[in-house]
């Protein structure tokens, strides 16, 4: 019955929620290899055998939120603060440039320092120095104003997590000045203005289940967001889940399958909390499914400070000083990195 779920979604890319909620409850090794193999199918006939690496830019550590999972969370007072300035910024860019990346991707907590005015000449100043490459943004939620000026500036790309698509499970990941509707909101606005939209969960957060993953993967069939971005939950020794339990590489591979089966053309990364519970996650990621590898650009110093869970990988593989480490990796399993934008190809319909 599994089998036939799996069979019947790489063909039609959509299950109806109760499918996809057997889907995840009918989990085993050899039904994620047989899942995993039909993925690597589909995503090989969109996107051969090529990674897509993003240079990841940690761009602030500040946050005005209190996310109960995450190690930046405001009520942290033992995180080390820091923030880039656009010097520090273009220089990473720059950096990334000469190493092959033509994607950078501006991350960090939802800091205030960053105004409109303040991000906005960043973005404009990279787009200037580096026309040819994507600029993605993963700032948090903003206002609609804000993300038109952002995309006007000419950021192609916005990365927002839904975190979860059921809303009482949001009430229990998040405090109450947070709220699911307006998050929905903001993936709605990035879509409308016209950027390229990426949205995505934690596998194995508190109080997830099957039902609450069916609904992530509704939502991701329905929304048909460009990039899905998930990775296992990890813990962090500062925040009320400090002794919650870490989600699986098994089970995060297996959901990457899943998402490829929905979306054959989706831009998909073997993320670093894969790779940071997993040393072969990166490789795992690929086998099952994904396209893309986002390796860490920021300054070297600031790296530890972008402490979202405990022990964050971002040394060796996960660094894009380490990107010929990275690309023989991937050669060893048959793939092949690539310097490219590494833009979403269009949906083929059948065949
Ligand atoms: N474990 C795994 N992922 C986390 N994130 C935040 N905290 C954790 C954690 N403890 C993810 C969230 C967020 C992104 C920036 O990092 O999904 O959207």
């Amino acid at each position: 019955r599994t089998r036939e779920l799996i069979g019947r979604l790489a063909v039609e890319h959509r299950l109806d929620l109760k499918e996809y909620e057997e889907l995840v409850e009918g989990f085993t090794p050899e039904i994620a290899a047989y899942a995993a193999g039909r993925a690597v199918e589909l995503r090989t006939r969109v996107y051969g055998t090529d990674v897509y690496i993003r240079g990841l830019i940690e761009i602030s550590s500040y946050c005005k939120n209190d996310c109960l999972y995450c190690g930046l969370r405001r009520s942290n007072r033992m995180a080390e603060r820091y923030r880039l300035d656009a010097g520090e910024i273009l220089a990473c860019c720059d950096a990334g440039y000469e190493l092959g990346f033509r994607t950078f991707v501006l991350q960090g907590g939802e800091d205030t320092a960053f105004t409109d005015e303040v991000a906005c000449g960043i973005v404009s100043s990279i787009k200037e120095a580096h026309p040819d490459c994507a600029l993605t943004l993963s700032l948090g939620e903003r206002n609609r104003g804000s993300y038109q000026a952002l995309f006007d500036a000419g950021a192609d790309r916005y990365l927002l997590r839904h975190e979860t698509a059921d809303p009482a499970h949001y009430a229990r990941l998040h405090p109450a000045d947070l709220s699911w509707d307006r998050r929905m909101a903001c993936l709605r606005d990035l879509k409308d203005i016209g950027y390229q939209v990426g949205c995505g969960f934690m596998v194995g957060s508190p109080f997830q289940t099957p039902a609450t993953l069916a609904a992530d993967l509704k939502f991701i069939e329905e929304f048909r967001p460009a990039m899905v971005g998930i990775g296992p939950f990890v813990p962090h020794h500062a925040t009320p889940f400090a002794h919650e339990p870490a989600g699986t590489a098994d089970m995060t591979c297996y959901l990457l399958s899943l998402l490829r089966l929905i979306g054959p053309e989706l831009l998909l990364p073997a993320t670093t909390a894969l790779g940071t519970i997993d040393p072969c996650g990166r490789e795992r990621g690929m086998q099952a499914g994904a396209n893309v590898v986002m390796p860490n650009l920021s300054p070297t110093d600031v790296r530890k400070k972008y402490e979202l869970y405990d022990n964050k990988a971002c040394a060796g593989s996960e660094a894009a000083e380490g990107l010929t480490d990275l690309s023989r990796r991937m050669e060893a399993i048959g793939y092949r990195v690539v310097v490219d934008r590494g833009d979403a190809k269009r949906r083929m319909e059948a065949g």
